[in-house]
């Protein structure tokens, strides 16, 4: 009997990942529209044609996505393409560099590889759009879609109705902090100091953000920076974990739950804001029926036409720094759909998507200053 349940959920499970994961849902999406900002955890090809070396438009980049090598900084969808298709919207959302002919009433991807919070993060791999530059690419948009909409008020209706999907952070650490070579943040800054200095930039561009209409904000949490192929190599820890990489972006993860707390008080009804842990201890080690967490599936770290590994899925890295689509599937999954407040706090996505606001403010004077 309890086998044969197994099997029953067995067969749920695999229907539900057919319909939810391997293909887009037909109908409604569950919020008209989404905003990505973020890192190369996020990019869907605003880097291709940037003078930088953060690109990732080539073989075996994309072996695993339908359109091939996009510049996804993975083998497959990331965890907001997958978050995308659970949330039932029939496309993906197209990169701010890619938007001619795409309709930028369902959203814009603004996220950049290699961008941070601050705006010196990127200046070794060249230029990218760091989080304030991909602010004033989205008042661009608002603009756009006021004139779309015909008049302010039902803009800011609108927006109001889609989702703000913030995950940036991770290079203001693997970039900057913890290349003292580089930068002298790690000089200037103790660990608290620098995750306050943060997450006060990160807030400011938050304000901003609401000020041109966004009110539903998933803002997720750094992962375990000392975790990756690329710290365990770089330290030569024998396959463990770098201590002295996660404790600092875990500072940072506290503050920014603590922020979302600040300003579910500040902004009561008018908006809501989740935090996203993507820390889970177990992810770190070995378990989640991931084989291999320490070494990446590309053996030189995905340079051009490289061989990857062949069972992917098995992997946790992709290359020295960025997950496999197995391991993306996972924090998308649990984003969208946790009854656990040690991921998502203090709910989840899908809850996030169904909750009313209450407008109190209006942005009539933000965004006429910034069209
Ligand atoms: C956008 O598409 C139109 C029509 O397809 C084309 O004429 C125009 O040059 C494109 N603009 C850019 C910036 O690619
Ligand atoms: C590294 O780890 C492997 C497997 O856990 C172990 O067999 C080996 O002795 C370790 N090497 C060093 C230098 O600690
Ligand atoms: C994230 O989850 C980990 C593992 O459960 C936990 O130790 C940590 O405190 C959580 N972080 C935050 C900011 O809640
Ligand atoms: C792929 O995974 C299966 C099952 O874990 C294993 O039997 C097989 O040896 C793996 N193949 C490679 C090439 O690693």
């Amino acid at each position: 009997m309890a086998c044969e349940i197994k099997t029953w959920l067995m067969v749920l499970i695999l229907i539900f990942s057919a319909n939810y994961l391997q293909q887009f849902v037909n109908g409604k999406s569950q919020v008209p529209c989404l905003f990505i900002f973020g890192d190369s955890l996020s990019d869907s090809g605003n880097n291709n044609n940037l003078p930088t070396s953060a690109k990732s438009n080539y073989k075996p980049y994309g072996i695993d996505f339908p359109m091939g090598p996009t510049g996804r900084f993975t083998n497959g969808r990331t965890s907001i393409d997958i978050i995308t298709q659970l949330l039932g919207f029939e496309k993906f959302i197209p990169p701010f560099a890619n938007i001619n002919g795409s309709d930028i009433l369902k959203g814009v991807n603004y996220a950049s590889g290699a961008a941070g919070i601050r705006i010196e993060t990127s200046i070794t791999t060249g230029f990218v759009i760091s989080l304030g530059l991909q602010l004033e690419n989205h008042k661009v948009i608002v603009s756009r879609i006021a004139s779309r909409l015909e008049g302010i008020d039902k803009a800011q209706e609108y927006l109001s109705k889609c989702l703000y999907y913030v995950n940036i952070g991770s290079n203001d650490y693997i970039n900057n902090y913890f290349r003292p070579q580089f930068y002298p943040t790690s000089q200037i800054y103790s660990p608290e100091q620098y995750a306050e200095a943060l997450i006060q930039e990160l807030s400011l561009n938050l304000l901003t953000l609401h000020d041109i209409g966004a009110r539903k904000y998933v803002l997720v949490g750094l992962g375990l920076l000392g975790c990756t192929p690329s710290a365990i190599f770089t330290h030569g820890t024998n396959g463990s974990c770098v201590d002295e990489e996660n404790a600092p972006a875990l500072i940072f993860n506290f503050k920014l739950k603590f922020l979302v707390d600040h300003f579910n008080n500040k902004f009561s009804a008018d908006s809501k804001f989740i935090f996203v842990n993507t820390t889970l201890e177990s992810d770190a080690q070995n378990s989640d029926g991931f084989l291999v967490s320490n070494v990446p599936c590309c053996p030189s770290g995905c340079i051009p036409d490289e061989r990857p590994c062949y069972n992917r899925s098995e992997y946790a890295f992709w290359d020295e720094v960025h997950p496999t689509e197995a391991s993306n599937q996972l924090y998308a999954i649990r984003s969208y759909n946790s009854h656990n407040s040690g991921f998502t706090y203090p709910m989840d996505i899908k809850n996030l998507v169904e909750q009313e606001i209450e407008m109190e403010l209006d942005f009539t004077s933000q965004l006429s200053a910034s069209s």
